[in-house]
């Protein structure tokens, strides 16, 4: 048996980048020869082992073969005589299809180098269509490489709009979707994984409940560019997506909580079956942003809700992240006052009511109107 490096850890090497997974192919072999040197099988789909000391992952050279609708609608076939070359074949993008020897030699067979010189994210062959998660997949690589000069090439962008206009796309999991998604906002820009999706004319199969309002973000430059900002200024994946939203969703501006821009940046989050860090921190930008821009306007209970809906006396980062989110959009104004209110309310000790014996739902009324008070005296002063 021969074993061969493939996949993007080959395309890393070679875009001189550092190596996350290693993915390896086996040919000239049968799964029993695996197993008798204490591979672990995994997965019930694809000849796919785990090396007994590494625990990466090898996998029996195979190809796929169409067999109906969808990412999952193709069986593979795997047998000794399937070659390194045919295996590559199946894969998605020129630069994903390379593999290297043990020795250090590329095998290269559908110009995977040279499209990483000419910075192309290009498909391998026609076949490329017959996996809906592909569109994803790219979309996805760019976001990663764009800064170094990646360009998705026109061709494949085309293969990507069929398989949006299509409907295979629709075929692809929610959970598959949103796994590619959060993926995407690690990458180093995010914004192209969702502006490629746009003008692929993606979004309505992935997320119907984004009306085309919505897409005015792609459509001038300048709302897109409050989203690439923050992209620029924060990592974190829960506080990228709820600017993506924030400056998405056409919201009805107003001058107190929009729970209309809660709810519906909530039931968009839950369609994509986002996990409820991200539902409940996007959801509460969209609704209190104007907390923030409109703060000495607030009544001062309307702010100490706020507060405890952000889970802010728990979780104080919470509202640092939120002022950070809102000041990209709206211009930074500090966080001040903000961690001196919510400092004040902190600083309303329970003992003091339960001297004077307060209980229950007495208790819980002093300590609010005496958080209220504290907020009050900031607002005034
Ligand atoms: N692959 C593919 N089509 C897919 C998924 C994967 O052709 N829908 C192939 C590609 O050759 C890819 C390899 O399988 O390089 C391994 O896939 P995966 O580990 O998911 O991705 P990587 O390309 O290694 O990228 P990442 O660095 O994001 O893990």
């Amino acid at each position: 048996m021969q074993i061969y490096l493939v996949g993007g850890a080959v395309r890393d090497k070679y875009l001189g980048l550092p190596i996350k997974d290693r993915d390896w192919v086996v040919v000239g072999a049968q799964p029993q020869a695996l197993l008798s040197l204490g591979y672990q099988p995994v997965g019930k789909d694809f000849p796919v082992f785990l090396h007994p000391e590494t625990h990466e992952e090898y996998a029996l050279a195979r190809t796929e073969k169409k067999t109906g609708a969808g990412y999952t609608g193709f069986t593979c076939e795997y047998s000794p005589d399937i070659s390194l070359e045919a295996d590559l074949q199946r894969r998605d993008l020129t630069i994903n299809a390379m593999a290297e020897s043990s020795t250090g030699t590329l095998i290269d067979p559908f110009g995977g180098q040279q499209d990483l010189e000419k910075k192309l994210l290009k498909h391998v062959s026609p076949a490329f269509v017959e996996d809906p998660l592909r569109v994803l997949r790219v979309a996805r690589l760019l976001a990663r490489y764009a800064h170094l000069g990646f360009q998705i090439a026109p061709e494949t962008f085309t293969l990507m709009k069929k398989l949006c206009a299509n409907g295979e796309l629709s075929t692809v999991s929610k959970e598959r979707v949103w796994q590619e998604l959060q993926r995407a906002l690690t990458e180093t820009q995010p914004w192209h994984f969702f502006e490629t999706l746009y003008h692929c004319n993606a979004w309505p199969s992935l997320l119907p409940a984004l009306d085309p309002a919505d897409y005015q973000i792609f459509q001038q430059p300048q709302t897109l560019h409050f989203f690439q900002k923050a992209c620029e200024q924060f990592t974190d994946s829960v506080q990228r997506l709820s600017a993506f939203f924030l400056t998405a969703v056409n919201y009805p501006v107003t001058s107190h909580a929009n729970l209309a821009a809660q709810q519906k940046t909530k039931r968009l989050l839950n369609q994509l079956k986002a996990p409820r860090i991200y539902v409940e921190f996007s959801s509460f930008v969209a609704g209190y942003h104007t907390l923030y821009f409109d703060l000495l306007n607030w009544p001062a209970e309307h702010i100490l809700a706020a507060f405890k809906q952000l889970h802010a006396f728990h979780q104080p980062q919470k509202l640092d992240q939120f002022i950070q989110v809102c000041g990209v959009v709206d211009g930074l104004y500090g966080s001040e006052i903000f961690t001196q209110m919510l400092l004040a309310c902190r600083n309303v000790k329970s003992e003091h009511y339960l001297q004077r014996g307060f209980t229950g739902i007495l208790l819980g009324q002093r300590i609010e109107e005496a958080q209220c008070a504290a907020i009050q005296q900031l607002l005034d002063g």
